[in-house]
C-alpha cells in the first residue's frame, strides 16, 4: 500500500457521532494506535458510548484476545467531547458517522472545513450519500471521500472507500491507507453509485428474503436458516437487518429509492411496518426477534 505525506502525517482521528458505527470506529482507530477523540452534540450519547467500548474491551481481555495493558492504553488514548470546534482544531484525519440527513452532514462538513487543519482529509461513513454531496460545503472537496464502514465496525474487515470527481488521488491513497493501518480490508470504489458495493449484494439477498417471507414461502426464521446453514453466512438476512438497525435498514432503501425513483426500491412493507412501530431490531429490545433486556 502507499504512503502519502497525509498519511504520515496521521496521529489524531476525529470521529464525529458516537452512535454504534462511530464509537467502534474510534476504538478501532486506538487499537491501533491512534489518538482519537469521538465527538457528538449530545452529551448524552458520550458516557454511554465509552461505557460499551470498555465492556467490549474488558469482553476481549477476558477472553484472551488482548492484553490488559492494551485494553488500557487504547482507552486512554480515546476522548469524548461535544465541542466539534476543539476537536477539529487538531485532527489529521476526520471520518464522519453522524445521522443520514444531508443537511445535517452539510453542517458538519462546513464547520470541519472550517476548523480543520488544511491537510485533513474529511471522509463520511455515509453509506446512502456519496461525499459528492458534502464535498461542496468546503472549501477542499479534492480532500473529501467516503470511508464506509461495516456493523460491527470493530469486527468487519471491509471498508469501502468511495471517490468522487474530485477526489484527489492522494486522497485515496491516504484514506486507503489509513483503513489498512487500522486493520481493514479496504476495497476502492471508483464512482459513486447507490449502495456502493457490499449493500448492493446485501440488498439483494435481502429483497428475495422479504420475497419468499411475504410471499409465504417460508417463515424469516427458516429463511435465516438457509443462509447460515447453507451458504454459511454468520447471520441470516433477518438476524442482520435487526443487528444492523431495522431503522437503519429502512432508511437506507428509502435513500436508494429516492436516488433511483424506482418503485421496485422502495422499502418492503414488512419492514416499514416494523419502522413504523418503532421496532428496530437489537437496540429497542424487538425487531424481527425478540431480544430480552441484557441478551
Ligand atoms: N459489536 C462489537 N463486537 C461484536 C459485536 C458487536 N455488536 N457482536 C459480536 N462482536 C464480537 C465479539 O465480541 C467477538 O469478538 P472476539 O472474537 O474478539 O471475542 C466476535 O465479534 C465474535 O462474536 P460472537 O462469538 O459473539 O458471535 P459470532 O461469531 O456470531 O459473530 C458477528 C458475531 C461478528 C456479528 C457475526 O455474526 C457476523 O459477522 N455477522 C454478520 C455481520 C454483517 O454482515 N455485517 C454487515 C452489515 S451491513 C452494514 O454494516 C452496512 C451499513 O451500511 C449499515
Amino acid at each position: 500500500m502507499e504512503t502519502t505525506p497525509d498519511l504520515q502525517k496521521i496521529r489524531h482521528i476525529l470521529v464525529v457521532g458516537a452512535g454504534a458505527m462511530g464509537s467502534q470506529i474510534g476504538l478501532v482507530g486506538a487499537l491501533a494506535g491512534y489518538q482519537v477523540t469521538v465527538q457528538d452534540i449530545s452529551e448524552k450519547m458520550l458516557a454511554p458510548a465509552s461505557e460499551e467500548l470498555s465492556l467490549r474491551l474488558d469482553r476481549s481481555v477476558a477472553k484472551g484476545r488482548l492484553e490488559r495493558d492494551a485494553a488500557d492504553a487504547a482507552m486512554n488514548r480515546m476522548s469524548f467531547t461535544t465541542s466539534l470546534r476543539d476537536a477539529a482544531s487538531t485532527a489529521d484525519f476526520v471520518i464522519e458517522a453522524a445521522v443520514e440527513k444531508l443537511e445535517i452532514k452539510r453542517e458538519i462538513f462546513r464547520e470541519l472545513d472550517e476548523y480543520a487543519p488544511a491537510h485533513a482529509v474529511l471522509a463520511t461513513n455515509s453509506s446512502t450519500l456519496g461525499s459528492s454531496k458534502v464535498a461542496d460545503a468546503t472549501g477542499r472537496p479534492d480532500r473529501v471521500c467516503n470511508m464506509h464502514f461495516f456493523n460491527p465496525a470493530l469486527v468487519m474487515k471491509c471498508v469501502e472507500v468511495v471517490r468522487h470527481e474530485s477526489t484527489s488521488q492522494q486522497t485515496v491513497e491516504t484514506a486507503m491507507g489509513l483503513a489498512a493501518r487500522l486493520g481493514k480490508a479496504p476495497i476502492l470504489i471508483n464512482r459513486e453509485i447507490p449502495g456502493f458495493v457490499a449493500n448492493r449484494l446485501l440488498g439483494a439477498l435481502r429483497t428475495e428474503a422479504l420475497k419468499l417471507y411475504d410471499g409465504g414461502i417460508a417463515s424469516f426464521e427458516d429463511i435465516d436458516t438457509a443462509a447460515k446453514t447453507a451458504l454459511n453466512h454468520p447471520m441470516g438476512p433477518f438476524e442482520l437487518m435487526d443487528l444492523v438497525g431495522l431503522d437503519v435498514a429502512y432508511l437506507i432503501r428509502q435513500a436508494h429509492h429516492q436516488e433511483t425513483g424506482d418503485p421496485a426500491d422502495l422499502p418492503h412493507p414488512a419492514l416499514a411496518e416494523l419502522y413504523e412501530a418503532g421496532h428496530y431490531g437489537r437496540k429497542t429490545g424487538k425487531g424481527w426477534y425478540e431480544y430480552p433486556a441484557g441478551s
